[in-house]
Order: structure tokens, then C-alpha cells, then sequence
């Protein structure tokens, strides 16, 4: 059975289910780009490549992120053999189900489970283990990575991956103080995960060797026209509400202007929308 519990620093009830049918416009690709730079660049020129034998889970996968950036990298005769993209949001599952329906993996599976509870999947499982910019929305992110160690073969690679400078929350931030500066910022859920640092340790602290744990950092400008554009609409729009708590109906009319005053300002002091990540490689 699958958790519903969500994150209580996430902007809205429901807030993924609400998300799945638009995500991947309105994170302006930046999730999936990411990821697959971390696939080409680092994982398959590590000694742990995935391979046509290899038996990959990306957890809370979203509307199958993961194996979108697999398919997106790997020639069609070196993607893996089998797939699990799970998710605990049944509207994400759906999503991906949708998304990977003509997929050219051999096999994919997409279900409905908790990252940070896996008990219907075997010990020693998967040859890799995706974890994609999730763990800051876990309730108990140390019990998920501990179930990403149990689940993994020895040898085994685990990617995961957490924002260090999440741009929509800056450009959220510039477009409040625009409007009631003398409100609350809206919250980010489990903040400390943007510390140096703190990935390495839960990691660390749930059961990888800290000797098996490779750092990287990746930037990502978002530049093109398209991509600005799903992530305005994304700050613009109802995912954000929480964002304009306390307004007047003047104040939530200037809220879109707002927004597109913030992203400009953003893309002229970085030339696109800068987006900063952690990515964490561990064997077991
Ligand atoms: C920011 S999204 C990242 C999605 C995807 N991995 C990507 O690369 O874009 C976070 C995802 O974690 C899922 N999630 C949150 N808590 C979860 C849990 N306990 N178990 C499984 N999935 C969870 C959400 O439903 C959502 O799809």
C-alpha cells in the first residue's frame, strides 16, 4: 500500500497529483535535462554503466523521469533489460504510464509505491537506483535511501540527486517581495537539503560507505523560449497559491506582471534561469 503522507512544506494538498498531467512543461525540462546529463556525462563513464543485463528503479519517478532520460541517452540495444519507475502519487503513476506506453524499453513496470517503504521488492535487487530530485519532499528521506541500499545489488549504483539553487523558488521570492514584502516567503520544503553537505550525510548515515560516495555538482541555465515559458506558467499559476496567501484581489491581479518581471530580471543576471544541483553517485 502506498503513503499518501506528503511533505507539510509543499504548497498545496495534493500538490504532485495536481502537478502530474503538467510537470514536465511546467518544471521547464529541468529534472529530465539534468538527469540525463548526470547518465551521460557520469554514469555511463563510471565503472557501473547501465547495460542492456541491468535491472534499473527510479524512485518517485514522477511521470517517469527516469526512464525518459535512459530512453533519451541510450541507444535502443543498450537500454536496460528491466525497469521499475514507482511513485507513492497515483495521478505521477498514471502519468508515466502514459508517457512510457511506446517506449522502446524491453521492459518497464510502473507502480504505485512509497520510496521510503519497498517491502514488496527483494534484497540485493536492482543493478542501479534512481532517485531524482525526490528526496527533499520525503517525510523520512533516511528510510528511503536505506531502502534504495537494501534494494540495490552489491556493486550496485545509486544516483541521487537534490537541488542546490532551485530558481523557481528564487523567482517566487523576488516576485513576492515585489508585491507585499512585509509577508512571509513562501516555504521550500526540508531547506537544509540545499546545504553542502547534507546529502553526503543522510547518505552516509543510511547505510552507503562513505568511501563508495562520489559528489558532483551541475548547473543548468534554462535559456530556451519554450522552457521559460512552462516554468512562468508555473510560478504564475494555481501550484503557486500558496505564494499570494494574504492578498487582496488588487494585489493577486499584479501577481502574474510580477512573476514575469522576476523571471526577466533572473535571465538577465544569469542569461537564463540558473539552476544549481548536488548529484550524489554511491555503490553499495
Ligand atoms: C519533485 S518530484 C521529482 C520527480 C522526478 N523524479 C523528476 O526527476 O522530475 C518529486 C516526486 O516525489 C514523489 N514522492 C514524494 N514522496 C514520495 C514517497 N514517499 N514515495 C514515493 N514518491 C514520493 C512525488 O509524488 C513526486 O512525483
Amino acid at each position: 500500500m502506498a503513503s499518501q503522507a506528503q511533505h507539510p512544506h509543499l504548497p498545496l494538498p495534493d500538490y504532485f497529483s495536481k502537478f502530474a498531467s503538467n510537470y514536465v512543461r511546467q518544471t521547464g525540462n529541468s529534472t529530465l535535462n539534468i538527469l540525463a546529463d548526470v547518465i551521460t556525462e557520469n554514469v555511463q563513464t563510471s565503472a557501473h554503466p547501465v547495460r542492456p543485463d541491468s535491472v534499473v528503479h527510479d524512485t518517485a519517478a514522477g511521470p517517469g523521469i527516469g526512464a525518459a532520460a535512459l530512453v533519451a541517452c541510450l541507444p535502443k540495444d543498450q537500454l536496460p533489460k528491466e525497469m521499475l519507475v514507482s511513485d507513492n502519487v497515483a495521478m505521477m503513476v498514471s502519468a508515466a504510464r502514459e508517457s512510457l506506453v511506446a517506449s522502446p524499453l524491453p521492459h518497464v513496470d510502473c507502480k504505485e509505491l512509497d520510496s521510503q517503504d519497498l517491502s514488496s521488492v527483494p534484497n540485493n535487487y536492482f543493478t542501479h537506483s534512481i532517485n531524482n530530485f525526490s528526496i527533499f519532499t520525503f517525510v523520512r528521506p533516511a528510510d528511503a535511501v536505506r531502502e534504495t541500499y537494501r534494494t540495490l545489488r552489491l556493486g550496485g549504483l545509486a544516483v541521487v540527486t537534490c537541488w542546490r539553487r532551485f530558481a523557481p523558488m528564487f523567482i517566487v521570492h523576488a516576485a513576492q517581495k515585489k508585491i507585499r514584502p512585509d509577508l512571509p516567503l513562501m516555504p521550500t520544503p526540508s531547506p537544509e537539503f540545499y546545504e553542502e553537505g547534507v546529502l553526503q550525510k543522510v547518505v552516509e548515515e543510511s547505510g552507503f560507505a562513505k568511501d563508495n560516495i562520489t559528489m558532483i555538482d551541475k548547473v543548468l541555465l534554462v535559456a530556451d523560449d519554450e522552457n521559460i515559458a512552462g516554468l512562468t506558467m508555473l510560478i504564475s499559476g494555481p501550484m503557486i497559491i500558496k505564494a499570494r496567501e494574504g492578498y487582496t484581489e488588487e494585489e493577486e491581479a499584479r501577481w502574474v506582471e510580477s512573476v514575469r518581471q522576476s523571471v526577466k530580471e533572473e535571465v538577465e543576471q544569469f542569461g537564463g534561469i540558473r539552476f544549481e544541483a548536488y548529484v550524489l553517485l554511491a555503490t553499495k
